[in-house]
């Protein structure tokens, strides 16, 4: 082979890679992340978006995008499925999956409710647009969904309507089983009242996710109780009405006031700031993550 010819060779060689890396750059960035999969605080595995594609069927699902209030088809693999071949089918026992975002965001979702419901792993648009939205729940940012997207077939299911955006983690790097009950310093003492305790069901479900209290929750927003509690240093009324629309105390805030899909927003409210109180009285300090 003449010189010409091997360096005619290397340049088609370096061309046809160009070509295949260039235009996948952001997709590649974001597959080249791993997820982590974790068991009880050990590590199970560490997979690429590419690995998780070759374990589970890949499947076009039109889902209602809460976060854009719209109908959005999203490619995506079937949880179950993934969790069956990552964790064995011991995964169904557990009690919770807490799912990990890289923005802080921590959501702790039964696994009842991902037994009983359809959830799937986004990882793109089905229409090829970049895989991003518009979160109008949280001051219309554009956020990144990927590497991973967690949607729910809700377009039939009141039930999933209803729970709104609480439970569809993006940006999820990790995902963690539990099988004790976690969170045993966000739990109000057992003496507390009826009202307290339901305000806790209420913070699990609408707060949790970005706060944290003792140090136990979401790192996307502060923590709530350690070591003053919001509800010694915020006034009543107005922390009564920045829970129900932060907006209206501070313009630009990314805090969702709590959803409307609650029938009772105004009582749900005061059981949440019960559950504060309750918690004002059992501080913790927080743990190194
Ligand atoms: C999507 C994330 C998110 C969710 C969900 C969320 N918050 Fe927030 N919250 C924030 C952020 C971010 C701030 C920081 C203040 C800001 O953005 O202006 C904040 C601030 C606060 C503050 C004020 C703290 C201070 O010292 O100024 C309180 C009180 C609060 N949140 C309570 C709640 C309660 C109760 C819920 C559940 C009903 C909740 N938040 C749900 C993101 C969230």
């Amino acid at each position: 082979m003449s010189v010409s010819r091997i360096l005619q060779y290397l340049l088609l060689l370096l061309g046809s890679f160009c070509a295949h890396a260039f235009p996948l750059v952001p997709a590649s960035a974001q597959s080249a992340i791993s997820i982590e999969f974790k068991d009880n605080g050990q590590t199970v595995k560490a997979l690429s978006l590419d690995e998780l594609r070759a374990i589970a069927p890949v499947a076009s699902i039109k889902v209602f995008e809460v976060h854009e209030n719209a109908e959005r088809i999203y490619r995506a693999l079937p949880a179950r499925p993934v969790f069956d071949k990552v964790f064995g089918k011991g995964w169904e026992k557990a009690r919770e999956i807490i799912f990990t975002s890289i923005d802080g965001y921590q959501p702790s979702i039964p696994v009842m409710k991902l037994l009983a419901h359809d959830a799937y792993f986004a990882f793109a648009h089905e229409d090829g647009t970049p895989f991003t939205l518009t979160n109008r729940l949280q001051n219309n940012e554009i956020v990144q969904l990927g590497p991973l997207y967690l949607v729910w077939d809700n377009t039939k299911s009141k039930e999933l309507l209803d729970a709104g955006a609480s439970d569809m983690p993006y940006q999820i790097k990790r995902i963690e089983l539990k099988f004790m009950p976690p969170f045993p310093n966000m739990t109000p003492p057992a003496r507390s009242s009826a009202e307290a305790q339901r305000g806790f069901m209420h913070f699990r479900q609408h707060c949790m996710a970005c706060h944290t209290i003792n140090g136990e929750g979401g790192g996307k927003a502060p923590e709530l109780n350690y070591p003053i509690s919001v509800t010694e240093y915020i006034k009543p009324e107005y922390l009564k009405r920045w829970i129900m629309s932060p907006q209206s105390i501070r313009y630009n805030t990314t805090m969702p006031g709590l959803t409307g899909a609650i029938l009772d927003r105004e009582t749900a409210t005061e059981e949440l700031i019960a559950y504060l109180k309750a918690m004002s009285n059992a501080k913790r300090v927080p743990a190194n993550p």
